[in-house]
């Protein structure tokens, strides 16, 4: 039941969340963030951390936005635009600095408001 960020997040990036998460599970891309459901140990800690409130526990996403935890998860398995490979679960934000890019969700999303 891992959490997920969803559109609120995008082209906001407070990046507050990132600070909470004891397991650095949450990556940076080019419009929002992404919270890695293989490594999430769903504490609850970014949640709270968020000043959009874009972040909720899976089951909890509102309804109109439930393509997002669909999303969070293709930015993992799907290899990003510029890769060969998809990026799993690499142990940590830390490991691949953020990633400039986005789903293909994300990336064609209209503009905010
Ligand atoms: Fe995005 Fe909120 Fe984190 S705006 S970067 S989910 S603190
Ligand atoms: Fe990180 Fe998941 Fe907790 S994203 S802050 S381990 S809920």
């Amino acid at each position: 039941m891992p959490y997920v960020i969803a559109e609120p997040c995008i082209d906001v990036m407070d990046r507050s969340c990132i600070e909470e998460c004891p397991v650095d599970c949450i990556y940076e891309g080019g419009r929002k963030l992404y919270i890695n459901p293989l490594e999430c140990i769903d504490c609850g800690n970014c949640e709270p951390a968020c000043p959009v409130e874009a972040i909720s526990q899976d089951r909890r996403v509102p309804e109109e936005q439930e393509q997002f935890v669909v999303d969070n998860r293709v930015f993992f398995e799907i290899p990003l635009p510029g890769r060969g490979d998809a990026l799993g679960a690499p142990g940590g934000s830390v490991n691949t600095g953020p990633l400039g890019v986005d789903t293909e969700f994300v990336a064609g999303y209209g503009p905010r408001g």
